[in-house]
């Protein structure tokens, strides 16, 4: 440890840091972390009332009520509530969640309630970071060449208050040279978010622990996200390289040894999807949707004079995107789209209170958890095929 680092376990910067830093610590301890890193950035998942409850809020309050602050810029992942609209959820269970919001905030943390902060930053490669939301983990890992774990929520709390992490295993150049190549039967470029989350899934499902350098020509961000998110949803620690995207690939290629290379074919995969069929709602943005995405159901709707969906569509995206496409929401509204902004439809009572027996989704993770968690079919659909379903 530097001199700093050791200061501060004597509680020189107080109590709260001591502590925060005994934890990370400990983790370095158990990671055989060689020493301690600064983090650039710090991101928070797990901060939604409807996962972490009563316990996670008293944390959290706790934590803000003796003085613990953040030293590194921090972000958090999307809540249950939706900011632009109330949909009349319990009251207990909106008061909780703006308790956590309030928490976060006098601990310092930057409200961006987004799983995809990574599209309003540009982090260096071969920086640290502490991140916990898995689709971002991915992501900055992927097309950022910036280094972090899949790190618990909590634990990225004691990161961001010591600006810390412990140097090991993603956080290292050695711990992060891939360990299989994996390679598509036919080389054809994939630009379906659908297809590119189906791909996804079956590499993370062939790969298990080991740490994949991919080579597959994936075309606009919509397919990289939803790949991604999909691969980290299935993986155990959301890792990849993929080739001509991650920054120093050449690097990565060059040190692997010795390694086997697997073929995949993801079309089987893609046609035991169930399809289209009766839904009752068409749920988008997972990962949250952007402006480039939101931007595309926009001039959908405005190139069909705004015809009037069926069925809800309901679309997740971050109050900084909803508000780049703040003169459209009203609009989009009378079509039947609603943006739920700064939500997660998964962790959100919303889907409940609209209580849908089979959604439209076109992200494999969100229909990972939609069953798990809401006990709701989905289909799958894909881009504005999804809209077109509901229209
Ligand atoms: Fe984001 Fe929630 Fe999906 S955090 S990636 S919208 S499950």
């Amino acid at each position: 440890m530097t001199k700093e680092e050791e200061a501060i376990l004597r509680g020189e910067k107080g109590p709260i840091k001591a502590k925060a830093l005994e934890v990370v610590v400990k983790v370095g301890d158990v990671l055989k972390a060689d020493r301690l890193v600064e983090i650039e950035t710090a991101h928070i998942a797990g901060v939604s009332y409807f996962t972490i409850g009563e316990a996670g809020v008293e944390f959290l309050e706790e934590l803000a009520k003796s003085g613990a602050k953040v030293s590194t810029f921090t972000t958090a992942n999307p809540i249950g509530t939706d900011l632009g609209r109330d949909w009349g959820l319990p009251e207990d269970f909106v008061k909780g969640q703006m308790r956590i919001i309030n928490a976060l905030r006098r601990m310092g943390v930057n409200a961006w309630l987004s799983c995809t902060p990574y599209e309003a930053l540009r982090l260096k490669p071969r920086t640290y970071h502490a991140w916990s939301e898995s689709n971002a983990v991915a992501f900055i890992n992927a097309v950022y060449d910036a280094y972090t774990e899949k790190y618990p929520g909590p634990f990225t709390i004691f990161a961001a208050i010591t600006g810390r992490a412990p140097r090991a295993g993603l956080l290292t150049f050695e711990g992060r040279i891939p360990t299989i190549i994996v390679k598509l039967e036919r080389d054809f470029p994939i630009d379906d978010p659908l297809k590119a989350g189906v791909l996804g899934k079956a590499i993370a499902e062939e790969v298990g622990h080991e740490r994949p350098y991919v080579s597959v020509r994936l075309i606009g961000s919509s397919a990289l996200k939803s790949f991604l998110a999909s691969y980290a949803t299935y993986s155990p620690h959301a890792f990849m390289i993929i080739e001509s995207i991650t920054p120093n690939h050449e690097a990565y290629r060059r040190a692997m040894d010795r390694h086997d290379v697997i073929t995949i074919n993801p079309c089987e995969k893609l046609r035991d999807l169930p399809r289209r069929s009766d839904v009752d709602a068409v749920l988008l943005g997972c990962p949250h949707y952007g402006i480039e995405e939101l931007g595309h159901i926009v001039r959908y709707f405005k190139s069909r004079n705004w015809p009037h969906a069926r069925i809800p569509i309901l679309i997740s995206t971050s109050p900084y995107a909803a508000w780049a496409l703040r003169d459209y929401i009203g609009r989009l509204r009378e079509c039947n789209v609603h943006l739920l902004v700064g939500t997660c439809f998964v962790v959100s009572p919303i889907i409940r209170r609209l209580n849908p027996r089979k959604v439209a989704v076109e992200s494999l993770k969100a229909a990972f958890y939609l069953k798990r968690l809401h006990e709701v079919e989905p289909v799958f659909c894909s881009g504005l095929e999804c809209i077109e379903i509901a229209l």
